[in-house]
């Protein structure tokens, strides 16, 4: 039985969203107007104790970027790549640690993963992130963070400590770090990097003021606030002597929190951010407070995307730097339709349950994206996307979760996954769910040969 999809009101033309995209300041251009988002596979090495031996991408990995590769987007963003053995998103993310070196076996995957993410001409950037207080405690028991501001609720199941406030010692080797990951993916073939500025972890708790609370020059005004990524930016220009590497961001458009960060402090940093030469800002919204990965809004149903009317407001910030929306997609006439806001359209699931979705819909053989779960579920949603990929690098092809039955066994392997969970104590248990009936690496198998 064919997969149920989204349908757009009528059919639409897809003819806009193949137009390339050119950007203003590297002189790249994106063949077409779509950005695979990034999304953490966790399907790099992990070892619970060795940290050196975490973080590599490992074969399964590469099969996921080959499929992407060949999956029609304009432009692929990596998972987020952590700076750290221990400063990270989840167990499994991919780790450009501040000693990795420009040779051997982690800089040799990280080149085999650019080069088959571009073998049929999309642009490839590694989206680069410190997680800061969004650490989970078992991984990192004394986060850090922009301000001593502890995420003591938040929407996921996992615990996170009570972060120490930087010194500027920290601060230094932030930028240093972010700075000497950028420089290795340049040397690895990568055509740009993007830094993650959003979904409240570190650059966002520097940015918002719920969690910013400094006094110093990295506190208060959003100039201060916003401090830390112009001198990323700066750092890596100063190590890359190459205009032509892109140097993007992904910021939230709005956070729904007291003090968080809004859309009006958005749209003052799009133009410092365009001052400051970078060729693209991803839109986004939400922190783990608060996750975002689906509709708070009625007025934006019918539109699709999550945060239309916030990027309404920002959008005419900007003339150079290009603005991608992410979030809700899943028709050809909406993502159409926000191209007259917006110059290019992020994707996030549908990209997990379809990997060629950008081709198909360019192609004009779909115009809309496979039926999942119920959005409003965001967590669960995130897993199975999570859950789409693993099997994807295993060399299966993802579920259609149109289908009832599929999604009756998505949630038993959830249920099965949640109890592994709960005896984890060594935390050798790690990424997303495996179906269960599906022959994959084993809960628990290191990544590591
Ligand atoms: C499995 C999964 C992992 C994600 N990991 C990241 C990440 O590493 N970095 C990031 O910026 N966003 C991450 N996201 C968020 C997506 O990039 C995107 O913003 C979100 O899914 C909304 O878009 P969508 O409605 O098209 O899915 C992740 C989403 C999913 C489903």
């Amino acid at each position: 039985m064919a997969p149920i999809r989204f349908e757009s009101e009528g059919v639409v033309d897809p003819a806009p969203l193949a137009q390339p995209l050119p950007f203003e300041f590297s002189g790249c251009t994106a063949k077409n107007r779509f950005l695979k988002g990034a999304m953490s596979e966790r399907l790099a090495t992990w070892d619970g104790k060795d940290l050196p031996k975490r973080g590599i991408p490992t074969p399964e990995l590469l099969n996921v970027y080959r499929r992407w590769g060949e999956g029609g987007y304009g432009v692929i963003l990596t998972s987020n790549t952590m700076l750290a053995y221990d400063q990270l998103e989840g167990a499994g993310n991919l780790i450009i640690p501040r000693d990795a070196t420009f040779e051997g076996e982690r800089f040799e995957k990280f080149q085999e993963l650019a080069s088959l993410a571009k073998a049929q001409g999309s642009l490839i950037a590694c989206q680069l992130s410190h997680p800061g207080r969004q650490v989970p405690a078992h991984i990192q028991p004394n986060p850090i963070s922009a301000s001593d501001v502890q995420l003591l609720k938040s929407d996921t199941s996992m615990a996170f400590a009570k972060p120490r406030p930087m010194t500027q010692d920290d601060i230094n080797s932030v930028v240093d770090g972010f700075a000497h990951a950028a420089e290795f993916c340049y040397r690895a073939g990568f055509d740009g990097i993007q830094l993650h500025g959003a979904h409240g972890y570190l650059l966002a708790q520097f940015l918002a003021p719920r969690t910013n609370q400094r006094t110093d020059s990295y506190g208060g005004s959003l100039t201060n606030r916003a401090r830390i990524i112009f001198e990323i930016a700066s750092a890596i220009r100063s190590r890359i002597n190459d205009p032509r590497f892109i140097v993007g961001i992904k910021v939230n458009s709005v956070e729904f929190q007291d003090s968080g960060f809004t859309p009006t402090d958005c749209a003052s940093l799009c133009s410092q951010l365009e001052a400051h030469g970078f060729d693209f800002v991803e839109l986004s919204g939400g922190t783990y407070e608060k996750l975002a990965f689906c509709h708070t809004q009625e007025s934006t149903k019918r539109r699709e995307a999550f945060f239309l009317d916030f990027a309404e407001m920002i959008a005419p910030h900007l003339s150079k730097t290009r603005a991608y929306l992410t979030g809700g997609f899943r028709t050809t006439g909406a993502m159409v339709n926000a191209l007259k806001t917006v110059p290019g359209i992020g994707i996030g699931r549908p990209a997990c349950h379809e990997f060629d979705f950008a081709k198909k819909i360019l192609e004009g053989t779909i115009q809309g994206a496979i039926k999942e779960l119920d959005e409003s579920q965001a967590s669960l949603s995130t897993m199975l996307g999570g859950t789409q990929i693993k099997l994807v690098g295993h060399n299966k092809e993802p579920l259609d979760m149109s289908s009832d039955e599929n999604k009756a066994i998505f949630m038993k392997s959830v249920q099965k996954w949640l109890e592994i969970q709960k005896n984890n104590a060594d935390g050798s248990a790690y990424g997303f769910p495996d179906i269960v009936g599906v022959e994959l690496q084993p809960y628990g198998t290191p990544y590591v040969s």
